[in-house]
């Protein structure tokens, strides 16, 4: 079962910081989760469209132009990281789940894949696309068909995994309080894979080994590799 950091090593680490990722790598994440948003075509790392939870900032991210996003305090001392910052980091290290949270994000990130390919040697099968916007997976698969794509669903439809099936996504994002049995049953059938958010505990993430999950998004990377150490 692959360990996801979710938005870096976030429980004990400011969510979606470099700290936050260099920590989860360290904490020997098999990947690393983070949100996007674009401002002025570039794509900034932050979960919110509003400041205040996670930093010195107040209002829209829209707002502020990156400058002045630049100046802001995400906790420890760490500024809003730009994407682009996070695939310099990581080179390799781990793969990597970029999540589209705003609108306008992908004519951004198309050019960001084709300058990470150019400028960073970025391996593109070492990144997963996700959104819960899907018809934004979808626009996304058909400019560029290789990439892969996860669709994120924050409930349990009636037609279980079909939705991801119908986007060529690789892997469904299930919600921990929504995964069941047939939703897994039903992913498999189908070749997909199975990734669940968000499971901190020994009780949950013993629950989902138990449930046959290809990887989970967790805040405690090193806690949950531990949890799931025990077991063998
Ligand atoms: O991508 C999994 C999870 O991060 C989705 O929910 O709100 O934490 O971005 P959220
Ligand atoms: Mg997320």
């Amino acid at each position: 079962m692959q360990i996801i950091a979710h938005r870096g090593a976030s429980g004990e680490f400011p969510e979606n910081t470099l700290l936050a990722f260099q920590q989860a790598i360290a904490q020997g994440a098999d990947a690393i989760e983070l949100d996007v948003f674009a401002v002025e075509n570039e794509l900034v790392v932050i979960h919110d469209a509003r400041l205040e939870r996670t930093t010195s900032g107040q209002g829209s991210l829209y707002a502020h132009s990156l400058a002045q996003l630049a100046q802001l305090d995400a906790g420890q001392g760490q500024s809003i990281p730009l994407l682009w910052q996070v695939l310099q980091l990581i080179q390799g290290k781990c793969w990597l789940n970029i999540e589209l949270k705003g609108h306008d994000t992908l004519t951004p990130l198309l050019s960001l894949l084709d300058r990470a390919v150019n400028e960073l040697n970025v391996d593109l099968s070492t990144l997963l696309i996700s959104s819960f916007n899907h018809p934004l997976l979808a626009a996304l698969k058909q400019a560029k068909p290789s990439i892969r794509i996860g669709a994120l669903t924050a409930n349990l439809p009636l037609d279980y995994a079909k939705f991801a099936s119908e986007l060529q996504a690789e892997a469904v994002h299930c919600d921990v309080d929504f995964i069941n049995e047939d939703m897994v049953k039903d992913a498999k059938a189908r070749g997909l894979k199975v990734y669940v958010y968000t499971v901190d505990g020994e009780q949950a993430v013993n629950a989902m080994h138990l449930l046959g999950v290809d990887g989970i998004f967790t805040n405690y990377p090193a806690k949950s590799r531990a949890i799931l150490n025990s077991k063998d």
